[in-house]
Formats: structure tokens, sequence, C-alpha cells
């Protein structure tokens, strides 16, 4: 890990230039963008854009042998997005930032029971020097307030049990508590809710959000769920074969989207009577394979506005302060 300045400047996560590949395969593309302090910030496309592999960069967790290059600066201190040292890493994750997946049985230890796992991120916590001397009977009080804030049950109790013993809502209510124990200055979700029943996906979410809320942190949240995007997120970027290409205020770009692709993605009336849980608007057309994607604009198979000029990459334009497109006939209409 190499350490910048030693003040840490807002943004609390900033991106540049950010490009990586695996195998023969250029996944994501010269990925450039900030997430300011508190600031939430939604991340959008379909199935194979890239979102998760962005948010691995994020976190220094790219798979051995992925190349990149660009930076990533989390909570003022610029980290390797491949190869940085585990420790280091490990310091950085849980601290200043953490994370919620999908899957919550992959985030937890089987063989621990559930407020032991909380109490570990507790005092690794401890150990960074910020809270010395943390005695047992605070640490177990902070994990049964914690596991309370997240709305389980009985938290005395449940503390000692272990995952399997508790169902999947349950388990990732888990999984946020432990997210949210440091107060990170960053939470970067990557469809924190999406293989949990219906019934708990409202409730875990809300819970995200309102322990974000109440910490002020920041958060960089992947989800298909666009009317979520739209009450939760302020900014949303838009990814498509590893490259965003658009980004603004949420408000803006749900009204007045201006790449082809994010057109598409709303649909004519995707975002009237939003709901949790509804699915992007198909889009026609495949999302290609990894290494597939045409020269010049990524979207231009799919695209029924493209011309011969879309056959060069088409230049990053902002018609409006903090909103960009890469798109050479961008949509201009009013939603
Ligand atoms: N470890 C890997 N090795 C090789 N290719 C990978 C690896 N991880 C992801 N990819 C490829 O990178 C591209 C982007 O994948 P990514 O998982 O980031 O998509 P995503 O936007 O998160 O999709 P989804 O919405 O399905 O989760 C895909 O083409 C995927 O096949
Ligand atoms: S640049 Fe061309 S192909 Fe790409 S989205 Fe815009 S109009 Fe369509
Ligand atoms: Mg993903």
């Amino acid at each position: 890990m190499t350490t910048a300045a030693a003040v840490a400047p807002s943004p609390v996560l900033e991106v540049r230039g950010l490009s990586v590949s695996i195998g023969r395969h250029d996944l994501l593309h010269d990925l450039t963008f900030t997430v300011g302090r508190g600031e939430r910030v939604g991340l959008i496309g379909e199935s194979g854009s890239g979102k998760s592999l962005t948010s691995l960069a994020v976190l220094g967790l790219l798979p051995e042998g992925a190349r990149a290059t660009g930076s990533v600066r989390l909570a003022g201190v610029t980290h390797d997005v491949v190869g940085a040292s585990e420790r280091a890493m490990a310091s950085v994750r849980g601290n200043d930032v953490s994370m919620v997946f999908q899957e919550p049985m992959t985030a937890l230890n089987p063989t621990m029971r559930v407020g032991a796992q909380v109490a570990e991120t507790i005092l690794v916590h401890a150990g960074r020097g910020k809270r010395p001397g943390a005695d047992r009977a605070a640490v177990r009080q902070r994990v049964v307030a914690l596991l309370d804030q997240v709305g389980l049950p009985a938290p005395a109790e449940l503390a000692r049990a272990y995952p399997h013993q508790l169902s999947g809502g349950q388990r990732q209510r888990v999984v946020v508590a432990i997210a949210l124990a440091n107060d990170p200055e960053l939470l970067v979700c990557d469809e924190p809710t999406t293989a949990l029943d219906v019934t708990v996906q409202a409730k875990v979410l809300d819970l995200i959000v309102r322990g974000v809320e109440a910490r002020r942190s920041a958060m960089l949240f992947i989800t298909h769920d666009l009317p979520v995007v739209a009450t939760v997120c302020e900014r949303v970027l838009v990814m498509y074969g590893g490259r965003i290409v658009e980004a603004g205020p949420v408000a803006e770009v749900f009204t007045r989207p201006r790449h082809r692709y994010t057109e598409g993605l709303l649909g004519a009336s995707d975002l009237e009577g939003a709901r949790p849980g509804k699915p992007l608007t198909t889009i026609p057309g495949t999302v290609p394979p990894a290494g597939a994607f045409p020269e010049g604009c990524v979207f231009r198979t799919r695209c029924r506005h493209a011309t011969a000029e879309c056959a060069a990459p088409p230049p990053w334009s902002s018609a409006d302060p903090g909103h960009g497109h890469a798109c050479v006939h961008p949509a201009g209409g009013e939603r």
C-alpha cells in the first residue's frame, strides 16, 4: 500500500482512470468517479456490466492474476487494487470501509457464533488503537446493541447462535451489523437484498439505509432496483461494457437521461409506480460476453440511434454541471 497525504481530503472514495484486465479480457475501462463524504451513490447496469468488479477493485479484493492501472484512493489513502498487502487492506476494510454482498453465508464464518463474529470486528478495530482496552463485558454489550439495532429478536440469545441456525434474512442482518459495527466512512453494498425472500428485502434495505444515515457514512450501492436508487441515492453511475457511460444526480439522470443505454434501462415509464423489487426494463439484445464488445461505443450493436460516428469511442461530455455522458447522439427530451 502506498500512503499519500496525511490529511484525508474529501471525497471518501476517489477512483481515477481505473482499468482492469483478467486473463485475455479487458473488463473495466478507465473508470473515474468519486463518492463524497456521507454521499449515497448508486451503481446500475445490466448483468455483466462490471459493477461487482468495480466494487472488488475499490475494496482491494480483485482476484489474483488481475491486472490494473489507475488509482483508488479510499479515506485519504491510495491503495493498490491488485497486490495490496492483505494486512494493509484488512486494516482499511472493516474500519474505513465495509461491505455487504449478496450472499450472507459467504460473509460469515459457519464455524463461529454470530456474536463472536461481531465482537471480532469490534476487537480488530480496538486493536488499531482507536478503542484500546475494550473489556469483554463492554464488547459483549456493544455486540448485543448492534444485533438489536438491526432488528434481530432476543439479541443476547441470538448472539450465541451459529449462522446456519438463522434464516437468510437474519444472517444478512448480522452481516449488516458487522459492516456498521465500526462506523465506516464508506459502505459498499453489492445487491445486498436480492438473495433474500421478497418479504424481508425491504426491511433489510431499510435498516441498511437507516444505519448509514445514523452514522453519516457514505454508500456505494450496487443494485438492479432502479426505484430503490431513486429513493436511496443522491447520485448514480450507469455502467455498460465495463465503462461508466453516464453519471449525475439521480433526479437529473432518471428524468433526463442522455446516454441511449440509460434511456433504454429506464424505459418509457419504468419509474412510474416505483416499487422495490421491480427489475430493470429489458433492452433489446443481450450483453455481449467479456471481450466481445464492439469498438467505439460499446452499446452500438444494440442501439437504434447508432450511426457511423459511433464507431469511434464517444468523448465524455457534460451538458449540465455534474451530469455527464459518453454518447454522440444523446437523448434530449424531458421524460
Ligand atoms: N474473476 C473473473 N475472471 C474472469 N472474468 C470475470 C471475473 N469476474 C468477472 N468477470 C467478467 O467481468 C465482467 C463483469 O462482471 P461483473 O461480475 O462485474 O458484472 P456485474 O455488473 O456485477 O453483473 P451482475 O449484475 O450479474 O452481478 C463479466 O463479463 C464477467 O464475466
Ligand atoms: S454513442 Fe451512438 S451507439 Fe452509443 S449510445 Fe450514443 S447513439 Fe447509441
Ligand atoms: Mg455483480
